[in-house]
């Protein structure tokens, strides 16, 4: 079916804010018509009671190819995607060898052809990742690379993090910082406090997260140039945002559903499925999280879908890799934690986890403008579900939601007009 009309449904247009009946027309792959109103024609596919947004987008997640393919590979994470309602994502370099070099970057473009959602490289800020030399953005720009970062690990030296923020800025793309000084984590495995202290894990204090964040926005303030604040986990990391958004300096900033849902009193089971970096806060912090995605401080909600192997998961607390996977959950959590305890609306979500981030990635996602292609997303935002192992398309099953009831779930998942995943 190439042609075809959807309806029944509600549009979620976060270009425009509508929310409310209408019709999409898809021709040729490509978006040919939205009707906004109550007399729209009858469908070839039967959105009653869905929302119809445009595909989500998310400028976070970890593929693991080259290097860890038994961990994720393009194709198994864009099959997760997909199932998570993605139609476009961003892929980390933290890979063996990283992306850090054209090359390395049209390795990632060849194999995102036969992958199921659009796939982009994100290039490392410093060769080998290493936080020392700036890497060839250029070259990688030319490649296909749409933003920049080191993540996995903070820059720490601040002259190389301001230079890289300056080329990026004159090359216009996004460098994305992954907050944390290595000397202040010391290596710590869980958040510094109450819970760290009780379970006898060594502390990562928030100040190592929160000092770099002042870093990289005060750079932003000195050199005009744009940052993005990846995985922001600390009420301290809240407040310094609401102050740079006040003064309006070009700094934009993501939280993942595992900060405003989870914090780590949790981890009292020492399971590893809980273990990510930044850990995992307090209450207090994952409440400021909340009423900072509830004020608007957040642009983006990511998943930093972080696959590991159950093996690699079984070892000792503090010899665990950190990381969750997220694609297929992160719609039920949106869903479950934030619309339906009236936090934010569905138009404040999918602009977050769609518009927003196609912005900051300057790609050709996020709406539902005619000619756009017809990426679209299909949400069921009353089914209850529980989440299985079983049901995750990911090649790894590291969650800790398993279990976990939710309302809200991706009901289809269509790509330039394909539908590349069906619920049920
Ligand atoms: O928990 C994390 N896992 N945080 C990161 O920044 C990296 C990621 C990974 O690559 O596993």
């Amino acid at each position: 079916m190439s042609d075809f009309i959807i309806s029944g449904g509600t549009i979620v247009d976060p270009v425009d804010g509508y929310f409310g009946p209408g019709a999409v027309k898809v021709v040729n792959g490509k978006i040919a018509e939205v009707i906004k109103s109550k007399n729209s024609p009858k469908g070839d596919i039967d959105a009653t009671g869905l929302l119809v947004c445009p595909g989500l987008v998310d400028m976070h997640v970890h593929f693991r190819e080259p290097g860890f393919e038994y961990k994720e590979t393009i194709e198994s994470g864009a099959r997760a995607a997909a199932a998570g309602g993605f139609t476009s994502v961003a892929c980390m370099p933290n890979t063996d060898p990283p992306l850090d070099n054209q090359e390395a970057i049209k390795f990632v473009i060849d194999k995102a052809r036969k992958a199921v959602v659009n796939v982009y490289p994100i290039g490392t800020l410093t060769k080998g990742q290493k936080g020392q030399e700036l890497a060839e953005i250029g070259d990688m720009i030319d490649a296909g690379a749409v933003a920049f970062s080191d993540d996995g690990a903070g820059i720490q030296n601040g002259t190389i993090m301001r230079r890289a923020m300056e080329y990026c800025k004159m090359l216009d793309v996004i460098p994305i910082s992954h907050c944390e000084y290595a000397d202040l984590a010391d290596n710590g495995v869980i958040n510094e406090g109450y819970a760290s202290t009780k379970l006898g894990l060594g502390g990562i204090s928030r100040v190592a997260e929160d000092l770099m964040i002042a870093r990289e926005i005060m750079l932003a303030e000195y050199t005009g140039a744009p940052v993005h604040l990846a995985h922001v986990s600390t009420a301290g990391g809240v407040e310094l945002i609401k102050n740079a958004k006040k003064k309006k300096l070009p700094v934009t900033a993501e939280t993942c559903p595992h900060y405003f849902t989870l914090h780590d009193e949790l981890l009292k089971g020492y399971s590893t499925n809980m273990k990510v970096n930044p850990p995992l806060r307090t209450r207090k912090d994952r409440t400021a999280i909340r009423r900072g995605i509830a004020a608007g401080l957040f642009d983006c909600i990511v998943t930093d879908h972080a696959p590991h192997a159950y093996d690699e998961k079984q070892l000792e607390f503090d010899y665990a890799p950190p990381g969750m996977i997220g694609l297929e959950t992160s719609v039920g959590l949106v869903s479950t934690e934030l619309i339906a305890k009236n936090r934010i609306t569905w138009l404040d979500a999918i602009k977050m986890m769609s518009l927003n981030q196609a912005r900051i990635l300057n790609i050709p996602a996020g709406t539902l403008d005619t000619g756009a292609a017809a990426d679209i997303t299909l949400i069921d935002p009353k089914i209850q579900w529980t989440v299985t192992e079983d049901a995750f398309h990911s090649l790894s099953k590291n969650s800790p939601y398993i279990g976990k009831e939710l309302t809200g779930r991706v009901a289809r998942t269509i790509v330039a007009g394909k539908t590349v995943y069906e619920l049920g």
